[in-house]
């Protein structure tokens, strides 16, 4: 019998076309899923793709483990949450010292942790994989990151590099650190993914509330944008949403869509990520709030009747100034979540390689983009600092964040919502402002708490008589 070089378990769209992509690559690859079903679909899958040669199929679990290839790799592709639970438990029994289980779902980094931790005193590598692309980019190259077991990580390298995008020949695909690191980077890129999203949307609001531009206008300045500064996978496909037609229509398919957005946790994650750690990250919060209340459809229509139709009117907002509001606000956004990940390295000592990341993130994933370039070549010159306070991207901040506050402004104005786009203009604000207004807070929180405050050349943890007030 010949061995599989790796196993997968789960053969939905990604598990399916990961193990397709990996037989494609010239790896063998055996697969397993719990209803035999999916199984018989994929064997006709790799059948018709002429992939068949490099595929083991096999029903029972127990033959599946033994297909592979001993130190084994193992990839589950299953459900996040209970489901990896599961799998691990059923698999455990029949493996053997040395082996890897390597889990690709979009998991929550601390479970990661704790299987790492768990599988770890069994001799058992547990590698947590964050990947990026969606469909297409799972078949044909996503952007991996990989967290976990390092010793292990080495077994499946060569399979997992192969299998992932390349920009100008490098794998977007590398080893972040230990535990959770893998999964947390992917929440992050998500959090990241959930604010670029919906910059991109308000801004297509002001073309359509403020600007009047229908679909097809629309669609085609985002088009031209996507040949210059905001060059990206998430603004190429906006033109190609913006552009489809329902069929039994004919109208523009976007008129169409119910506004109200799903989530399934990852954004939110990446927030609370944020707050637990205490960094600032409210273009990410706004954008998961945002998706919050378009859930609340039926409310706003209520509200609506009661605070009357929004103003909207024409407004004065030229393209350029939308084009560069819109780079202004992807890049607080990229800072903030690099801001994150930044503190999360040095909490959970991971050693996060942040140039690395953005080079991983250049293609394959959904925020690839051209900035990640810059990006990745400023954390490469050893700058760990904020974005905002890194030379390429002052140079453009320097001039965006005008045109941001104008649309801001104009948002303000013509009612229309850009929970995000003033998020990311507030933090700007905040940040590039050397005097604040927390002194007022401090004196706040001295007054009803006794909590001190600090004054230069006096000391810290100070506190005043303040007076009594008229109603105590
Ligand atoms: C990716 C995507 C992918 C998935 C999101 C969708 O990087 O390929 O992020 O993982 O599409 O999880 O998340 P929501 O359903 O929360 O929008």
């Amino acid at each position: 019998m010949s061995f599989a070089d790796i196993g997968l378990i789960g053969l939905a769209v990604m598990g399916s076309n990961l193990a397709l992509n990996i037989a494609e690559k010239g790896y063998k690859v055996a697969v397993h899923n719990r209803s035999a079903g999916r199984i018989d679909d994929f064997v006709r899958e790799a059948e018709a793709e002429g992939l068949s040669g490099n595929t083991i199929a096999e029903y029972d679990l127990a033959e599946f483990v033994a297909a592979v290839k001993k130190p084994r790799s193992i990839i589950i592709m299953v459900k996040a949450g209970a489901p990896v639970d599961a799998m691990i438990e059923q698999l455990l029994p029949l493996l053997d010292t040395g082996d890897s289980i390597i889990e690709c779902g979009n998991s929550l980094h601390s479970d990661t942790t704790r299987r790492f931790a768990s599988l770890k005193p069994r001799g058992i590598g547990y590698l947590g994989v964050g990947v990026s692309g969606g469909e297409e980019g799972a078949r044909h190259g996503p952007s991996i990151m990989v967290g976990g077991a390092k010793e292990q990580w080495h077994n499946a390298e060569k399979v997992l590099m192969a299998i992932a995008a390349k920009f100008d020949g490098e794998p977007c695909c590398a080893y972040l650190g230990e535990g959770g690191a893998g999964h947390f980077v992917k929440t992050i890129h998500n959090g990241i993914e959930y604010a670029d999203m919906q910059m991109i949307a308000e801004v297509y609001g002001v073309m359509r509330d403020g600007l009047g531009m229908n679909p097809a206008e629309c669609a085609e300045i985002f088009r031209k944008w996507n040949k210059g500064p905001l060059d990206s996978y998430l603004v190429e496909i906006t033109a190609h949403v913006l552009d489809a037609r329902d069929v039994p229509t004919g109208r523009p398919l976007i008129e169409l869509i119910v506004d109200k957005a799903g989530q399934k946790g990852t954004g939110r994650w990446s927030a609370i990520a944020a707050q637990d750690m205490g960094v600032p990250a409210t273009a990410i919060e706004g954008a998961v709030a945002a998706r919050s209340i378009s859930a609340l459809k039926q409310e706003r229509i209520k509200a609506e009747m009661i605070y009357g139709k929004p103003a909207y009117g024409q407004s004065d907002i030229a393209l350029d100034d939308l084009e560069m509001a819109l780079l202004a606000g992807k890049i607080v956004s990229y800072a903030q979540g690099f801001a994150v990940l930044q503190k999360a390295s040095e909490e959970n000592s991971w050693g996060l390689p942040l140039a690395t990341i953005a080079k991983i993130w250049r293609a394959g994933c959904i925020i690839r983009s051209k900035f990640l370039d810059q990006m990745a070549a400023a954390y490469e010159k050893g700058d760990n600092v904020n974005l905002l306070m890194v030379p390429d991207f002052i140079d453009i901040m320097k001039k965006a964040h005008k045109s941001l506050r104008k649309v801001v402004a104009a948002g303000a104005l013509g009612e229309y919502p850009l929970m995000c786009l003033s998020a990311s203009l507030s933090y700007f604000d905040s940040y590039r402002q050397s005097l604040g207004t927390a002194n007022l807070i401090q004196g706040q929180r001295d007054f009803f708490g006794a909590h001190g405050f600090e004054i230069d050349g006096r000391g810290e943890d100070l506190h005043f008589d303040w007076p009594p007030t008229l109603d105590t």
